[in-house]
């Protein structure tokens, strides 16, 4: 979703903001902009455009770009269509300060309404004209009454607009008066401050400040942070409440966030997973007694021990790490586990008390359904638990405890080396759970985690199979719908393989149990149906034969995914994809990572942009 960069400090800021908008490109987006507080320090030069950064670039041209402060910013389009006049920067009605914003005004409209009737016209259609003009008239306002102008009559009137508003916000404002500062305040949108020396650099993640500092501050909800070079960062919550600066070690390493050889960041994450599965492990058994330890969850064991049930909350990719954790956890800890949309439970009167254990997974850590769900758990309050990927997230902060993913940034949209290390933190989860409730015995319990232990290797295994996947992707890359199908614990894969191919390839895919095929879905197989079969060896395989069968007798085109050694479906099925055997609760660890493949082959043989597929954001940061 939208990206904010900004600069203050004595180099020149286009070329900082520039690369840093091309870092922020991930987070998907359908136009850019920039504005520089030129040098003669009169004036503020603004240049945006629709389209890529590219775009923006070849229209900045030879155009004056000097200054050493500046915002820029990535927008993908809510209120309006993706179009210049709507891209940011968005400046004051009379060009004196400029704002960046990404959040959602959930009042803009009655705002509006008001300004309007001051007599402010508006030129674009977006939520964040209104709060930049909003600023402007608290500005005017106060200016107007103020008998003794004070220092602080911008950093107040930013202050005292924000209590207006409802939404979420992050924002940087600067001021064509003052080329020594910028504000940047936050709401419910991530907004990072980078720390150099007598410079400041603001980001909505830490990609563009990564290359030069290590010190960074995480502003938190309703802070306002005046940003001077020549002076410490200040920060005020939105009531006036002075409040001192947390700064911390940024642990990122600036390869984590390049593509290392590889052609895309979604290639380089899928072969990453062996490495950020070790990262997820690492320290958290004990190698002489095999024990679990989890940090994060550890004060809350005795109420896990004896819950009832568990309500696990996410969206997307996310949500079907969540569905592979209720097998998981119900047939290892005998926990009763409800999965759910957090965009459904927020809004459906869900029955939860403080009897609930609600488990937030978000790779982000700031999708705004997912955080919304989590405050009405713990407005009802249940105990609230968070498996992220990103450090210092809204979601690790809104939640009593948890754990970390340790993916290392994933830069490419459709989420890969994230799912597989939330399910093997939902596999640890389960793992630990059941041995608190004593109900895996000794044996079992020890066999399974020398099989975590093992899946590394075993992926690694699976990804030396990439050049036979992608012939196959070249047989099927002119489908135009493709059916997944998997049963128990391989059920989520066929979801989340049907929703990797159709996010970037944009065919149309389904994924579904495979008993429920004769429901329904088998009416679509004929000669053209790809269909895409999860069959390995303990998880029903003798039904998934069954329905393979039936998918073959009525023509379809089957690719399946099968244990070593498989004889059976491999005389039936037209592609066979072998992966390593496993204990049946590993499985899925292993049979996403060809689905991976071939989606990822796929969309690029038709030419699609496999980092960044269209509509889409990294952080889905509205609802
Ligand atoms: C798909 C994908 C999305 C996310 C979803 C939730 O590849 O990445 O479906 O899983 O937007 O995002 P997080 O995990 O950040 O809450």
């Amino acid at each position: 979703m939208c990206g904010i960069v900004a600069y203050v400090g004595s180099r020149r800021a286009y070329p900082i903001l520039i690369k840093g908008l091309q870092r922020l490109e991930y987070r998907g987006y359908d136009s850019a902009g920039i504005a520089l507080i030129t040098d003669d320090n009169n004036s503020i030069v603004t240049y945006k455009q629709a389209g890529k950064v590219s775009d923006l670039l070849e229209f900045i041209g030879d155009n004056d770009t000097n200054g050493s402060i500046g915002i820029g910013h990535t927008r993908w389009a809510t209120h309006g269509p993706p179009n210049q006049i709507n891209s940011h920067p968005h400046s004051s009605s009379d060009g004196s300060f400029s704002l960046i914003h990404n959040g959602i005004i959930e009042n803009y409209s009655s705002l509006k309404k008001v300004l309007e009737e001051k007599g402010y016209i508006f030129k674009s259609d977006t939520d964040s004209e209104v709060l930049m003009y909003l600023i402007e008239c608290v500005y005017k306002t106060q200016l107007k009454e103020s008998k003794d102008i004070c220092g602080d009559l911008f950093y107040d009137s930013i202050r005292i607009a924000l209590n207006e508003v409802v939404g979420a916000y992050a924002i940087v404002v600067i001021d064509k008066n003052n080329s020594e500062e910028f504000y940047a305040a936050r709401k419910g949108s991530p907004l990072v401050i980078g720390i150099g020396n007598n410079e400041f650099f603001v980001a909505s993640d830490a990609s563009p400040i990564i290359e030069y500092t290590d010190k960074v501050i995480y502003l938190k909800d309703e802070e306002v942070a005046r940003l001077n070079k020549n002076q410490e960062v200040e920060i005020k919550t939105i009531d006036n409440k002075k409040k001192s600066a947390d700064i911390q070690k940024l642990e990122q390493s600036i390869e984590s966030i390049e593509k290392g050889g590889y052609d895309h960041f979604m290639l380089k994450e899928i072969f990453e997973q062996p490495k950020s599965i070790i990262d997820t492990l690492r320290g958290r058994i004990n190698p002489k007694t095999n024990d679990i330890v989890l940090g994060g969850v550890k004060d809350y064991e005795s109420k896990i021990s004896t819950a009832d049930r568990l309500i696990i909350i996410a969206c997307g990719t996310s949500w079907h790490a969540g569905l592979i954790g209720e097998y998981l956890i119900e047939d290892l800890a005998r926990i009763n586990v409800e999965v759910e949309y957090a965009s459904e439970f927020r809004y459906k009167n869900p029955i939860v008390t403080n009897k609930d254990i609600v488990i937030a997974i978000s790779q982000s850590g700031e999708t705004a359904d997912t955080l919304a769900a989590l405050e009405i758990a713990k407005e009802n309050g249940a105990l609230t638990l968070g498996i992220c990927n990103v450090v210092g997230s809204s979601i690790t902060r809104t939640t009593s405890g948890g754990t970390y993913t340790h993916a290392g940034p994933e830069i490419g949209v459709a989420s890969t080396k994230a799912f597989t290390t939330q399910v093997t933190v939902l596999l640890l989860f389960a793992l630990r759970f059941s041995q608190l409730r004593k109900t895996v015995d000794r044996e079992n319990y020890d066999f399974l985690i020398n099989e975590l232990n093992a899946v590394p290797e075993r992926i690694n295994q699976v990804l030396n199979l990439n050049d036979s996947i992608e012939k196959i992707a070249l047989k099927f890359k002119d489908a135009s719908n493709f059916l997944y199908l998997g049963r128990g614990v391989n059920f989520p894969i066929a979801l989340e393989g049907a929703l990797k191919l159709k996010e970037i390839s944009y065919i149309h895919a389904e994924g579904y149990p495979a008993a429920e095929m004769k429901h329904g879905p088998i009416a679509l197989i004929d000669e053209e149906m790809p269909i895409v079969v999860i069959a390995t060896r303990k998880d029903n395989y003798e039904k998934v034969v069954s329905n393979i069968q039936e998918v073959k007798a009525r023509g379809g085109r089957l690719i399946a995914i099968v244990t070593e050694g498989d004889t059976e479906v491999k005389s039936i099925a037209d592609h066979c994809i072998e992966i390593p055997k496993c204990f049946r609760e590993i499985t899925p660890l292993l049979s996403i990572i060809p689905l991976q493949l071939l989606s990822y082959h796929i969309a690029l043989m038709r030419g699609c942009n496999v980092d960044q597929p269209r509509n889409l954001a990294k952080s889905v940061t509205v609802e």
